[in-house]
Formats: C-alpha cells, structure tokens, sequence
C-alpha cells in the first residue's frame, strides 16, 4: 500500500506510530541550522552541568553543522570544551589517521583541532592497530577509566546501523571488529564518487556500549534513512534494524531533519 502525504489515512498511521515508540520523542530541525543549534545546545547543557563530560563522537555528513556550531561557541566563550573527553564511535579497519577516509582524521579536520581539544582529552579507536582484539579491549578499559560515557552522539546509517553495528549485531557486543554490509559499503562509494576503495571491514564500539552511555543523542538526516527512522518509530525491538536497540534506553533524544517528517516520507516507507 502506498499513501500519499495528503492521503486521511497517512495522518491516523503516523499517530499510531507515534504513540507506539515509548521512550523517546522526536525532535525535528526544521532547517539546517536549527538542527545544529539544538544539537549544541544539548551538548552545551551536558557540559554546563558536567564541564568534564565523556562524549563519544560519530562520522558523517549529518553531525558536521553540530561540529561548526560548537567550534564556533567555543571560539565566542560560549561554552568551554577544555575539560570534555572525547571518544570516537567507528572506523574502518586498516586506515592510518592520516588516510583521506580515516575518522580519526575526520574528527580531527572538522571538530577536534579547531574546537582547541586538547591530545590528553582525545581517544580515537585505531583502525590500523597492530593487535586490533587487543585495541578493542584497551579502547573499552579507556572509556571505564574515563568514567563511562556521559554522552553518545549517534547519527544513522541507511540500513539501521549505529556506530558500524550491522543489521543482525549482538545488541550485547563491545567494540569489536565488523565485516561492512554491501549496502553500507555501496553508501559510502557514492558519497566518496569511487575514488577510493572502501574497506571491506570496520572497527565499532558495540551496541552495549553504547546503551551504556548515561545519555544518547541521535541524529537523523537525509531522506534515504527515511526507513530506518519508520523501524525505530515502529517501537519494536528488532535486530534487522539496530537503531531499534535505542528504544530500550531511558534517556534518549532523536533530532531529525524536517524532510523526514512522516508526510514527507510518507510515499518512502509505506509497505
Ligand atoms: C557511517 C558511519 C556511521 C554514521 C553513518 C551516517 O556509516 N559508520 O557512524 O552514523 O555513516 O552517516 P551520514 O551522517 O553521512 O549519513
């Protein structure tokens, strides 16, 4: 069945979606800067109330005006980063931090060295470590060293994922290695227009690890996660779709992008 965004049923399916995730409300940017200011300012009231935060950082198109807007508060003293502990989501295996599609490097480029974060302040998984069982485990003892994680800011993947946890991952896992779906991996040649090889494995911290955080911040643009987003708002628990892990954790906030409001999608994500 496919409706229209102007079709009278569309309006009585997405109420019953609506009511049917329980532990979180949506919030939606209605333009892009506002998806970025919210996001900051939900950083920004974390760090007011814990200025030494542990925050855990994703990749992507979807956190970067977050990362702008937080350079630029804390270039104008609006809030202070200098005691926040940085921590990463994923990589690809067998990257050095200086390949062009490392995430280490791409956190560094876009937030970490313009924010001023200093080096002791930051852990990033490493994707070309030598013994990379031994890296996961030194990469969990680090986050339990810093004191857990206060914040984890996620965005979505097409097909569901979470950090790099897969459709069909242990939802009891810590980092581990993954091997790449072919839809993940397909993604990530389109938005790098071929010109590099994508790997066919990644690094991630788990799903547990990241329900273990004290509060999980996920964000969501692009109108191709239109369905993952539909399978969270679902309100099911479903391993096919890990973002639906989230639903379980009581202190969540989703910000999405206005073009992924129910009547925009309506046509994607009816059956
Ligand atoms: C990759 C990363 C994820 C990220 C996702 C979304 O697959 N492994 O951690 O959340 O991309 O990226 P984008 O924000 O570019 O859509």
């Amino acid at each position: 069945m496919r409706l229209k965004a102007h079709d009278p049923r569309t309006k009585e399916i997405m109420r019953d979606l609506k009511m049917s995730v329980p532990t979180s409300t949506i919030l939606w940017g209605r333009s892009g800067s506002e998806f970025s200011c919210v996001a900051a300012d939900h950083v920004a009231s974390l760090l007011a109330r814990k200025p030494e935060a542990v925050i855990a950082l994703p990749t992507g198109q979807t956190p970067l005006g977050l990362y702008a807007e937080l350079v630029t508060r804390a270039a104008g003293k609006q809030l202070s980063l200098a005691q926040a502990r940085f921590f990463n989501l994923d990589d690809y295996l067998g990257l050095s931090v200086g390949h062009p599609l490392s995430y280490a490097r791409f956190l560094r480029e876009h937030f970490l060295i313009p924010a001023g974060v200093a080096e002791e302040h930051i852990r990033l998984l490493r994707g070309d470590a030598v013994g990379i069982e031994a890296e996961c485990g030194d990469y969990e003892a680090a986050i339990e060293a810093a004191g857990g994680l206060d914040l984890a800011i996620l965005g979505l993947g097409t097909n569901g994922h979470i950090g790099f946890n897969e459709p069909g991952s242990d939802w009891s896992g810590r980092t581990h290695v993954v091997s790449l779906s072919e839809e993940t991996r397909a993604t990530h040649v389109a938005q790098t227009q071929g010109k590099f090889a994508i790997p066919e494995y990644g690094i991630t911290v788990g799903i547990s690890t990241i329900l273990a955080a004290r509060e999980i911040l996920l964000l969501v643009a692009g109108r191709g996660k239109a369905r993952a987003l539909a399978a969270f708002r679902g309100g099911i628990p479903d391993p096919d779709w890990p973002v639906t892990a989230l639903l379980t954790h009581p202190n969540l906030t989703v910000l999405a992008a206005a073009e992924l409001q129910p009547a925009a999608v309506a046509n994607v994500i009816a059956p």
